[in-house]
């Protein structure tokens, strides 16, 4: 496998033309078995909080939480670029507030770069966080955040002045210094001609083909986390299934007295 992903190895697959590859992760053990099968960005997603912590939406989440989550994924990541992403209510505040919580993803978590989800009114925090060296991602279309102000899950930017907004969104925030930007649940044509429009790369998740990157859930992507199915997942896997197999088998061995053998026994 190649070398050590950065910052700059990000920007470069644009230029070259060559798609970008991401997932999310959330422990220890999943961390290093990603990163070991090649993928160039690893986020510790607050996704964690639906599918770590069974909560509703991303907003209970917590920056300790994060926190804990972005560490035990470091230990398991040699390779990938890694992103922690951070949550509802822990860069809105101030600037200071928001440093001070990318700070912490970077000097507890050793995280390489933060996510932060919102357009043109974060530029500020984003141009202050790369002026003191923390490298940031951007996140626009459905911003799981804002759940309950768009009022659902539907596909961001179908008309056109929303459309505009999230391009020029896009522009702002490449602007004020991004190095790349996630577009969730946005048409294709759109987040093509956002695609287009950028010089750094776009990481599409629900938002079709002509993206410079795809990202998934890693739950979804295993088929581990099977109590929603979005249209834009594609399940590689089928673990729900194997571990409920597993854990049925294993009951049985063990009311049947054929676990554990001799051989498991000391
Ligand atoms: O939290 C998350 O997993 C994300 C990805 C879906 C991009 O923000």
């Amino acid at each position: 496998m190649d070398k050590k992903v950065r910052v700059s190895t990000i920007l470069k697959k644009k230029a070259d033309g060559i798609k970008i590859t991401a997932l999310t992760a959330y422990d220890y053990t999943f961390g290093y078995l990603i990163d070991e099968a090649g993928v160039d960005l690893i986020l510790v997603g607050d996704s964690c909080g639906n599918v770590c912590a069974g909560h509703e939406t991303t907003l209970p989440v917590t920056v300790d939480e994060m926190i804990y989550h972005t560490r035990s994924v470091r230990r398991g990541v040699k390779r990938a670029l890694l992103v922690g992403d951070m949550p509802f209510m822990s860069y809105q505040e101030t600037i200071e507030q928001a440093l001070h919580n990318a700070g912490r993803f970077m000097k507890e978590g050793r995280a390489e770069a933060v996510k932060m989800e919102g357009g043109a009114h974060i530029c500020p925090t984003v141009r202050k966080m790369v002026e003191i060296g923390i490298p940031v991602m951007g996140h626009l279309g459905f911003t799981p955040q804002s759940v309950h102000e768009f009022g659902g899950y539907r596909v961001r930017g179908k008309d056109e002045q929303e459309a505009n907004r999230m391009k020029n969104n896009a522009l702002a925030l490449q602007d004020a210094g991004i190095f790349s930007l996630v577009l969730e649940k946005v048409p294709s044509e759109l987040a093509k001609d956002i695609s287009e429009s950028l010089k750094i790369p776009t990481i599409g998740i629900g938002a079709g083909p002509f993206c410079d990157g795809q990202i998934l859930v890693s739950y979804d992507l295993f088929g581990l986390y099977d109590k929603m199915n979005f249209k834009f997942v594609r399940r590689y896997a089928n673990l729900a299934d194997d571990v409920r197999k597993a854990v049925s088998e294993y009951c049985k061995d063990v009311w049947e007295g054929k676990f554990p053998s001799e051989e498991e026994s000391y």
